[in-house]
């Protein structure tokens, strides 16, 4: 197995985050031999139908079962409870022929439930551990940075677009990182639907937020054709626009080492 790597996509909402997540995991299915572990770490999981994937239950869905059973004393006291929760986790991973997808879904009811927190974040310790590649999409905005989500990712890419807020987005994810004691080895930026007239406007951005730049992800009618038909981004032409950018993106973040 090739060297393991885990990268985390994040950003400001709808600025291309899960786009440019299901186009990493196309460059790496067309480049590779690896089999990649795709979590969507977003509540709302758009991840599955972008990528054409039927999801039975969530993470979250299954610890709340959990949660539920042992509130109810349902669970005989004997039962160990970190296994079945693993066991109940590892069930909802969905594999297909080239990638497995995970997705976290919703943490439902209120409150932090430590115990089904602790086990989480170990199951997912465990697993990336299994694959020589992993894609997160995440939440959008910063939550998951302060929950510490992303403190065992190599590469993390920002996503923005040409909006006031995502860069400050971009910026708040840089102090953070430094904050919570995160250590990612590597932050790009990545422009999303900036034109050729703000390309300038992009570079001095990424200057300004201290990350090196990793590529723009021109705007794409094919994506948007896809979207709307419900088409997996998958199946997107390797000619398209944003895909080429992609193929650039993946190659300057060093993806190209697994193949
Ligand atoms: N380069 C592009 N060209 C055309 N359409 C795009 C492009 N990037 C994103 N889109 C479209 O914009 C919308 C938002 O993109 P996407 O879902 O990838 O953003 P997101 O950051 O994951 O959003 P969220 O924060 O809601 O998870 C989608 O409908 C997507 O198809
Ligand atoms: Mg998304």
């Amino acid at each position: 197995m090739a060297r393991k790597m885990v990268i985390s996509v994040s950003g400001k909402g709808g600025t291309g985050k899960t786009t440019l997540a299901a186009l990493l995991l196309k460059w790496l299915m067309e480049n590779t031999d690896e089999v990649a572990l795709v979590v969507d770490a977003d509540p709302a999981t758009n991840l599955p139908d972008v990528l054409g994937v039927k999801l039975e239950k969530t993470v979250g869905q299954v610890s709340k079962e959990m949660k539920d059973q042992i509130e109810r004393g349902s669970l005989p006291a004997t039962t160990p409870k970190q296994e079945l929760l693993e066991a109940w986790v590892f069930q909802t991973l969905v594999e297909e022929d080239r990638f497995d997808l995970l997705a976290m879904g919703r943490s439902e009811g209120e409150g932090c439930y430590c115990y089904v927190n602790n086990v989480l974040t170990k199951i997912l310790d465990t697993l990336t551990k299994n694959y020589s590649i992993t894609i997160l999409d995440m939440e959008a905005g910063l939550e998951h940075l302060s929950r510490r989500t992303d403190r065992d990712v190599d590469v993390m890419l920002v996503v923005t677009d040409p909006s006031k807020m995502g860069f400050e987005t971009a910026k708040r994810v840089k102090e953070l990182i430094k904050e919570v004691h995160i250590g990612v080895e590597r932050v790009y930026l990545v422009g999303n639907r900036f034109d050729d007239g703000l390309k300038d406007v992009l570079e001095k951005a990424a200057d300004e937020v201290g990350m090196e730049l990793a590529g723009n992800i021109p705007d794409d009618q094919n994506v948007m054709a896809h979207n709307m038909a419900g088409k997996p981004l998958l199946e997107l032409p390797d000619d398209s626009p944003a895909y080429r950018a992609v193929v650039e993106i993946a190659k300057k973040v060093g993806l190209d080492t697994l193949r």
